[in-house]
């Protein structure tokens, strides 16, 4: 696919999916701003390509950077917010400011410069714990926590701007994502990441519940290639669209699948469940394949190995 595009915004860009989307951007050529408060993310996460992008270290609320920022872009790609459930729990207004207000001001200036098209990240968080499964865009939302509101609310101010002042929008409602730079320092980072860290240091790791739970797992090359499409492809616009590997995988059988990376035999300890942890989660894919012709490339072993390489390597994979 050849980009329509020659130039794009990624706010939240040093962190773990907008960094690798800054990545794909600049190999296709892309010119390439990143728009960033570094409250999760890291220059790290951009070390490799730091003299072929321009940076703006500040927040998505601040009018002054965000024209700056904006010059000369025709796409945005709105990853920025506040992204830990608990801090938004703990803080619903000031969680509110970045992720409403924010979203919003992304909006308003893409409104102002003319931008082409704002692809905006959302999550399967939207779905809460409703029973049916797989999850499919047309059930109705059930947000259990200010974040899932907080998403929600992004996508409906979206589809106004899309429908109301002709802002091309697409919002991509994220199931777990997985990949190198996920960071894994806090208890409520990824999973993934966080087996990752263990494996690398020989460590037991905890499952909480009895790790029957599952989840759908996507890798990051995949998100970044749906952002793309997404961008290109005007089918996407005043849409929401499920971004999922549409199968299941258990925490169990996920650091079974480690340990027989490693070639590591350690038992998990067990803990108790975690209040408020939803039991299964599962995407139904059929509206981003039959809408955008996007299916996952990367099979789960494929996007654990790569990761696995790159938790146990440098970074700047
Ligand atoms: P991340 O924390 O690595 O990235 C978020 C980035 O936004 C960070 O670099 C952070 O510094 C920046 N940021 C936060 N507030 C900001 C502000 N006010 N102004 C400017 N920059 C700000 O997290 P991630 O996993 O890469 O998440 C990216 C997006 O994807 C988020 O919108 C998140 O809600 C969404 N999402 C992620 C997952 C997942 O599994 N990782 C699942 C569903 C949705
Ligand atoms: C994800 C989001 C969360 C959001 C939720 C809503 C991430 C990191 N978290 O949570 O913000 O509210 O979707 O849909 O994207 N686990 C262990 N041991 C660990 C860590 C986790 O057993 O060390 C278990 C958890 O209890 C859970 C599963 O692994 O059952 C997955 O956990 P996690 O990666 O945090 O993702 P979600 O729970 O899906």
């Amino acid at each position: 696919m050849k980009l329509n595009f020659k130039s794009a915004l990624v706010t939240g860009g040093a962190g773990f999916i907008g960094s690798h989307i800054v990545d794909e951007l600049l190999a296709q050529g892309v010119k390439v701003a990143v728009i960033d408060n570094l409250s999760t993310g890291n220059r790290k996460n951009l070390a490799h390509v730091w003299e072929r992008i321009s940076f703006f270290q500040g927040d998505i609320r601040d009018q002054n950077i965000l024209n700056k920022a904006v010059q000369g872009i025709e796409v945005i790609f709105h990853l920025a917010a506040v992204v830990s459930v608990t801090q938004t729990v703990e803080q619903p207004i000031d969680s509110a400011m970045v992720n409403d207000f924010g979203t919003l001001s992304i909006l308003e200036v893409a409104r102002q410069f003319d931008v082409k098209k704002v692809v905006i990240s959302s999550s399967c968080a939207v779905y809460g714990d409703s029973p049916q499964l797989p999850k499919v865009e047309t059930m109705m939302p059930l947000p259990l926590s200010p974040y899932a509101v907080q998403k929600l609310t992004g996508e409906l101010n979206a589809k106004v701007y899309n429908d109301l002042y002709g802002v091309k929008t697409a919002c991509l409602r994220y199931f777990n994502v997985y990949g190198p730079r996920q960071d894994p320092s806090s208890p409520y980072s990824g999973v993934i990441s966080i087996f990752m860290s263990k494996a690398a240091s020989q460590a037991k790791p905890l499952i909480y519940g009895d790790g029957n739970q599952y989840r759908d797992f996507i890798f990051v090359k995949d998100v970044v290639r749906v952002n793309l499409l997404a961008a290109y492809d005007d089918d996407a616009c005043g849409k929401v669209f499920n971004i999922g590997s549409a199968k299941q995988t258990t925490i169990n059988q996920l650091w079974e699948m480690i340990c027989a990376m490693t070639a590591l035999k350690i038992k998990p300890e067990y803990q108790p469940a975690r209040s408020g942890d939803i039991r299964e989660s599962l995407a139904d894919i059929e509206c981003v394949r039959s809408t955008l012709g996007f299916s996952p490339e990367y099979s789960f072993e494929q996007g654990l190995e790569i990761t696995l390489q790159a938790t146990n390597h440098k970074p700047g994979h």
